[in-house]
């Protein structure tokens, strides 16, 4: 979502006919787009403001943009750390307004307003992270509080954007050459338009699954989505998936604890039996949907045995990739009431233990693919001479001997090798 913003705010900075610095130092702006999701956020930023001051030349104006401008605010501006404008995350489409303030000699400028009616969700083709695969904001904010996570007090109540709106934005990227769009959202599954616009000839119990088949009808070669509440994970999304080609083989579905007390305790709307029906009913799909996960380590009253039955979902769910987290107390949460009673050694002792299962999980749906062709967008050069890299379907990286006229295209590769990460493979 940030990377999203980002490309979004450097868009409309071009249109206002600013040029995007190669480097910071040469930079007359510095923007400092920032997260707050885990740990010392705000020391980060403090930081990172802290060496823009020291770096030699003239002064430059420096923006924060992003979750702790929005948390923070006012208090960004006490003692000298350099700072001259805090945008909002809702404010982002006025940056341009407050760099020109600050150009002006306007000091500590505050913008945490609302979004604009007329805000443009599209970035253009220069700014985007990449030509061939595009992110298309479907639904932001978040409704579900899980009481660890600052994302509901920094991003705000779920807003869904119009279909039509995001119809047009999948063909606008299609007719510029992109080939994968990712549907994203915090809980893209908890999509709820104001209107049926755009999604009236789709069928599916919910709305997400309807602009999910919208979003197929377009002809775009790969839609992919994240993340998905699974609360809200019905099988119609299963089904759209089944019947729609186009439509990638993977879920994204955070379990975040394999113990009911925990989860419990995180308010996560879902327990362990629920969720693993839905992952019976994803992995009966006859697409072989590859699945992933996050997961907390150690949140306040973890036992160890909380722990091993996190460990046995894990292996129960034979996840193609998990991102593992230490629970981080975040100010003003409800987790943050509780006391961090998980000691540090033992999060970390936590931690390693999944990654040892979470290898050993990747080596076998590696495995299994070698001698297999997958399709695999060809996005840019891996860094070795001669060599490819891209995602398949299922969303793995693929390395691959190839020549630039293949860039952006979508070629059969035959896993060969696996490494760590990556599969290696022969162009077919
Ligand atoms: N501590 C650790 N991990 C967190 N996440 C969210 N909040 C916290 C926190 N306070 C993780 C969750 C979420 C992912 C984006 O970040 O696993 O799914
Ligand atoms: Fe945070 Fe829970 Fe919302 Fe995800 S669903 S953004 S973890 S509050």
């Amino acid at each position: 979502m940030n990377v999203s913003d980002s490309e979004r705010v450097a868009s409309q900075l071009e249109r206002l006919g600013y040029s995007i610095a190669d480097s910071e130092e040469t930079a007359d702006v510095v923007l400092l787009n920032t997260c707050s999701v885990r740990e010392k956020a705000e020391q980060k930023l403090y930081t990172r403001a802290g060496q823009l001051k020291r770096v030699e030349g003239p002064r430059k104006i420096v923006g924060v943009m992003g979750c702790v401008a929005q948390l923070e605010g006012n208090n960004l501006f006490k003692q000298d750390r350099g700072i001259d404008f805090v945008i909002g995350t809702k404010a982002v489409g006025r940056v341009g307004d407050a760099i020109a303030a600050a150009v002006e000699g306007e000091k500590r400028i505050l913008d945490l307003g609302e979004r604009e009616e007329d805000y443009d969700w599209l970035p253009i083709k220069s700014q985007r992270h990449s030509p061939y695969v595009a992110f298309v904001p479907i639904i932001e904010g978040c409704n579900k509080f899980c009481t660890y996570c600052i994302v509901p007090f920094s991003r705000g109540r779920e807003k869904s954007l119009e279909a039509s709106e995001i119809i047009r934005h999948v063909l606008e990227l299609r007719r510029e050459g992109v080939k994968e769009v990712h549907l994203i959202g915090q809980n893209v599954n908890s999509y709820r338009p104001k209107s049926e616009s755009g999604l009236e000839a789709f069928k599916g119990t919910t709305p997400f699954s309807r602009l999910l088949r919208a979003v197929a009808a377009t002809g775009i070669e790969r839609v992919k989505f994240t993340t998905s509440f699974p609360r809200d994970y019905h099988a119609d999304i299963t089904d759209a998936i089944n019947e729609h080609e186009n439509l990638c083989n993977w879920v994204h579905l955070p379990v975040q604890s394999g113990s009911d007390s925990v989860l419990r305790a995180m308010k996560r709307g879902h327990t362990v039996e629920s969720y693993k029906k839905k992952v019976d009913s994803i992995r009966s799909s006859p697409r072989n949907i590859s699945l992933s996960t996050d997961i907390i380590v150690g949140f306040p009253g973890e036992t160890e045995k909380d722990f091993m039955e996190t460990c046995d979902l894990f292996e129960y769910c034979e996840y193609d990739s998990a991102y593992i987290f230490k629970y981080s107390p975040r100010p003003g949460t409800p987790a943050a009431e509780l006391e961090d009673d998980v000691s540090t050694d033992q999060k970390k002792h936590r931690f390693l233990e999944l990654e040892k299962i979470q290898r050993k999980m990747l080596q076998r749906s590696f495995e299994r693919k070698k001698g297999s062709v997958l399709r695999v967008l060809a996005e840019k050069p891996s860094g070795r001479e001669g060599q490819l890299s891209g995602h398949s379907p299922c969303q793995t990286v693929v390395n691959f001997e190839g020549d630039e006229e293949h860039l952006g295209t979508i070629v059969d590769v035959v896993v060969t090798e696996a490494k760590r990460n990556t599969l290696f493979g022969e162009i077919r």
